[in-house]
């Protein structure tokens, strides 16, 4: 886990931060229709750089340590971190994570979702429906002074009785101008264990749920990382932010709590 210290928001920057999270929320809404069979990863990457463009904004994964695109788009084994493709052509029953992180005002909302291609198989539609549930779990639990380790145990009950598993190697994180900052997330865990949440927090909780086992593997291009069985994986992600009473999600379209 990383010491460094978790910085606390001031009005001001949680203001930034819920702009671009409603822009954030604005994309996946726009992308959405377009993900039928027959649309390549490229075309939705190129859609959504203009959109985001378009609005005043940047992409925070294009050029982000080498990433060589705008949004990360993870097709049925991948876990995470897919990357857009002219040759990758959805087709029907394919499950497809979006994850897209605009930068408004320096500030970042990071958010993504799993669309069904048409319509899903049974196993498929499970799993998409559980993780969701798993993100609105985890969010269920922050509030001040909860314990990080209450937010994926709270996950990790629910997704694993019901024969899922938890990836490890990817954690929620803390976000702000920063894209990845302290504290981390772990989508498993201890309740009562790790770090208090406080007031002014900002941090992400992404679960990505496997159909088979929680181990990964990340392709030659560096980036790609499916699950080791190839079988399905899913993700949602909020950017979220602990206020005095409980939780504002950061991520929503504007208008929508
Ligand atoms: N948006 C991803 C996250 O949820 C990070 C993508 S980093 C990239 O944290 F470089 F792959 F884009
Ligand atoms: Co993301
Ligand atoms: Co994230």
């Amino acid at each position: 886990m990383k010491s460094e210290t978790i910085v606390i928001l001031s009005n001001r920057e949680l203001d930034k931060m819920r702009k671009a999270g409603h822009l954030a929320a604005e994309l996946l809404h726009h992308l959405e229709p377009m993900v039928k069979p027959g649309v390549s990863t490229l075309a939705l990457n190129d859609e959504a750089e203009r959109w985001t463009q378009a609005h005043g904004a940047k992409s925070a994964p294009l050029g982000y340590k080498g990433y060589p695109k705008s949004i990360c788009t993870s097709v049925n084994e991948v876990i995470c971190h897919g990357i857009p493709n002219a040759k990758q052509i959805l087709k029907e029953g394919d499950i497809i994570n979006i994850d897209v992180t605009p930068i408004v005002d320096g500030y970042h909302g990071d958010t993504s979702k799993t669309f069904f291609v048409g319509t899903p198989s049974p196993k498929a539609k499970k799993l998409v429906e559980v993780t969701e549930e798993c993100l609105r779990r985890g969010i269920a639990e922050v509030k001040p002074g909860a314990r990080i380790g209450d937010i994926g145990a709270a996950i990790q009950e629910y997704a694993e009785p019901q024969g899922f598993s938890v990836v490890r190697d990817f954690v929620g994180h803390g976000v702000s101008n920063v894209f990845h900052t302290a504290p981390e997330i772990p989508h498993y865990g201890t309740r009562g264990k790790g770090k208090r949440l406080r007031p002014g927090m900002v941090f992400t909780i992404e679960p990505m749920i496997n159909e088979g086992t929680w181990e990964v593997e990340v392709l030659g291009d560096g980036w790609t990382a499916v699950t080791r069985d190839r079988k399905l994986s899913a993700q949602f992600e909020h950017t979220l932010a602990v206020t005095e009473n409980g939780v504002e999600i950061l991520t929503l379209p504007e208008g929508e709590t």
